[in-house]
């Protein structure tokens, strides 16, 4: 139902006629540029969770390479770039991604809500599955604070009070031996899954792409992307929580 009955009562999901936008004239800023915004930081964190996901690996290889690792990133481009600059590069881009790509959901979410009523909706979830899109990356950025607060900046409660800043391996042992927190990461990675196989198929759209051809590709690629980062992450607090990664 789509209108309000004949009894007086209002259906929530239509928006009175005064509230809607003037077509005449167009939002700021524009719908496809919002689009395109959510397309590049969405490709952003694509590259970041895939690379994050492939130093995560490096916790089979044993605790100097993994904690090697961590420090290598911290020293990229050494003494080019001095101490931990291009970590902190890298921050200050992944938050501006953050921020924008946060920014643009809500709005194209609403700016749909706001246009065609409960149908505006409807049409948005079906092209990018746009409430599952809007709850899953909620809770991601919820994950995403207490995973930082756990691993990287040793905040307890989220952090075991054996946390020592720069012991990355015994860091991430320690943590995931919590099984309410493997739990907690385990759904959080598969929530990121269902997100990441949304965004990745409707980057077509996003930078315009129409062809029947090149929408297959790019569903397969979505699958393909999220199947590759559920198991490689998600191995890891599993692998703990049976004793196979241990101190
Ligand atoms: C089992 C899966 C994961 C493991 C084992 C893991 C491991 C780690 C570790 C050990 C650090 C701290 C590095 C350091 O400070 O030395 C870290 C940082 C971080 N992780 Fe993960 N991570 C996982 C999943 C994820 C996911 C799914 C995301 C994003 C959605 C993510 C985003 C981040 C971010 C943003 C940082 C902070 C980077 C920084 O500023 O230093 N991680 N992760």
């Amino acid at each position: 139902m789509s209108s309000p009955s004949a009894v007086g009562t209002v259906d929530p999901d239509v928006v009175p006629s005064a509230k809607r936008p003037d077509p005449t004239r167009s939002p700021h800023p524009p719908t496809w540029a919002l689009e395109v915004c959510q397309a590049v930081t969405g490709t952003v964190f694509v590259a970041f969770v895939l690379f994050h996901m492939l130093g995560n690996l490096k916790v089979y290889i044993g605790a100097d390479d993994f904690n090697h690792y961590a420090a290598w990133l911290r020293t990229l481009f050494n003494p080019l770039v001095p101490g931990d600059g291009v970590l902190w590069i890298l921050r200050v881009v992944l938050v501006l991604c953050l921020i924008l790509h946060v920014y643009g959901a809500i709005t194209l979410y609403c700016r749909a809500r706001i246009a065609r009523g409960g149908h505006g909706r409807k049409l948005l979830a079906n092209r990018i599955g746009a409430r599952t899109m809007i709850w899953t990356g909620l809770i991601l950025l919820l994950f995403i604070i207490f995973h930082i607060l756990d691993l990287t900046l040793g905040v307890q409660p989220m952090a075991t009070s054996h946390f020592v800043h720069g012991d990355a391996y015994q860091n991430l042992i320690y943590s995931f031996q919590r099984p309410a927190v493997a739990i907690f990461y385990c759904l959080a990675i598969a929530l990121l899954a269902v997100h990441l196989s949304h965004g990745v198929w409707s980057l077509i759209s996003d930078f315009g792409g129409t062809g029947s051809r090149l929408r297959s590709l790019f569903f397969i690629i979505a699958g393909l992307v999220a199947i590759v980062l559920l198991l490689g992450d998600i191995s890891i607090p599993i692998a703990v929580q049976i004793g196979f990664l241990t101190l």
